[in-house]
């Protein structure tokens, strides 16, 4: 788990805020589920899983129920949506903080963010290509270039059954062949050993039985929509017929973002698909489901690595400068907050050249000077630090004025109060 200080703090709300604003923008309403879920929830979604078995941090609460910290937040969303029945469709967003107990390395933490969408109560596969192109557009609108869309079709639940069954039996027919821990895997969930990562499996992984021979007609159709809408909204993407991912709930569609800029071991942003039978899981009734979560610490390693969206600068109107004995700064900084305009000052005096130094580390656009003379005739400097202007001195009450041209953004006004009257003052 790690701490988050500005500026990176500052880059990631920046990248939620944009996501936000992406996901409004076609219709997706904003769900903040609990970051804490009665254990069962998630049982119920992958209790072969690695993230549900091994990696959970779950405790037992005060009254004895078991609890546990979200591993992920899709469970949480549609516990959410059986428990409050929203009118169908529902489309929300979310972003928040989840925790399995990983092995920690770079681009893999214990506690790390996600941002995402789910839908429920659409069967359309063009509610398929609506969401992935989704995920598709915002790694490209923040600058990302190496991201890679792996596409496929786990097949309904019936197809699924019929696939995990024959990639069980091919898997034992090889089990001398395959590691240990991919043994394991077999035991618990032969579908996961088709995402084994060593040499050795991969060979043996290579000749699996592919799912596509396994689809119903309907599947086939349904994905084949999928993919059609995809080259038609012009979103690339890779077939890929190995790709389970880990989770069990996944029916049909199913995806995943790659970005090559990272290693291949961490290399996964995003990934997500469809969960036909989760609300039926979690004791509603049968309702059709897709999503994705993308993670926001991996998506700024491949930030990082491909030299795009970096931190905003810091974004300050005005710095307060004040070498009388720090009066002005005091009221001066209140007065400009309180009109609109940004405004930083430092504490505990220093000469005009120190002070200037932290006014220019401060990133301001301008800075008020507040010495002997100004104060004693009632007036204040005003220094434009970025773009053009020059110096000048104004009466202290004509600060405002002239400060608006100088300013980078029109100032934002404090918010109104609120004028609902309050129930128990009126009649
Ligand atoms: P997931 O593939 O487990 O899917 O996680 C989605 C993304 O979260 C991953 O691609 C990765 O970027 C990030 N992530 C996962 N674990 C870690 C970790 N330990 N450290 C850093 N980043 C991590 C889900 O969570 C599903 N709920 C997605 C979904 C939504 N499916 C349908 N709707």
């Amino acid at each position: 788990m790690h701490d988050v200080l500005p500026p990176d703090s500052a880059r990631r709300r920046e990248l939620v805020q944009h996501f936000a604003a992406m996901a409004a923008a076609a219709g997706y309403g904003e769900v903040v589920p609990p970051l804490l879920e009665d254990l069962g929830v998630f049982l119920r979604v992958g209790e072969s899983t690695d993230v549900v078995t091994k990696e959970m941090y779950d405790f037992v609460d005060k009254d004895g129920s078991r609890i546990a910290l979200r591993p992920e937040i899709t469970a949480g969303v549609v516990r959410s949506f059986v428990q409050h029945r929203p009118a169908l469709p529902w489309k929300v967003w979310y972003a928040g903080t989840n925790f399995r107990h990983e092995r920690a390395q770079k681009g893999r933490y214990r506690m790390f963010d996600q941002v995402g969408v789910e839908v429920l109560g659409v069967d359309d596969p063009d509610l398929d290509v609506e969401v992935i192109a989704l995920a598709a557009r915002f790694f490209e609108s923040i600058g990302l270039r190496q991201v890679e869309l792996l596409v496929n079709s786990l097949g309904d639940h019936d197809d699924r059954a019929r696939y995990t069954e024959a990639v069980r039996v091919y898997f034992e027919s090889r089990r001398g062949e395959l590691s240990e821990a991919a043994q394991g895997t077999l035991d618990r969930n032969p579908l996961r050993v088709l995402d084994a990562k060593r040499p050795s499996d991969q060979q043996v992984v290579q000749d699996a039985p592919r799912i596509a021979e396994y689809l119903s007609e309907a599947s086939a159709a349904h994905y084949g929509r999928v993919r059609e809408g995809l080259d038609a909204v012009g979103v690339a993407h890779t077939e890929s017929p190995l790709l389970v991912r880990g989770l069990d709930y996944y029916r049909r569609t199913t995806f995943e973002f790659a970005a090559t800029a990272l290693d291949a071991a961490q290399n996964a942003v995003g990934g997500g698909g469809r969960y036909d039978g989760l609300a039926e899981d979690l004791g509603g009734p049968p309702t059709d489901g897709i999503g994705f979560a993308l993670g926001v610490d991996r998506i700024l390693l491949a930030c990082d690595a491909e030299g795009v969206f970096p931190a905003p600068g810091p974004e300050l109107d005005v710095f307060v400068v004040d070498v009388v004995d720090g009066t002005a700064a005091r009221d001066l900084t209140h007065e400009l907050r309180g009109a609109g305009i940004s405004a930083d000052r430092r504490f505990g005096g220093g000469s005009m050249k120190s002070q200037m130094k932290t006014a220019d580390r401060s990133g301001a656009a301008v800075a008020v000077l507040v010495g002997e003379d100004e104060a004693a005739a009632g007036e204040v400097t005003v220094r434009p630090l970025q773009g053009q202007g020059e110096q000048r001195r104004v009466p202290r009450d004509a600060l405002l004025s002239a400060l608006r041209p100088l300013l980078l953004a029109p100032p934002t006004p404090a918010p109104a109060p609120r004028t609902t009257p309050n129930p128990r003052t009126t009649t």
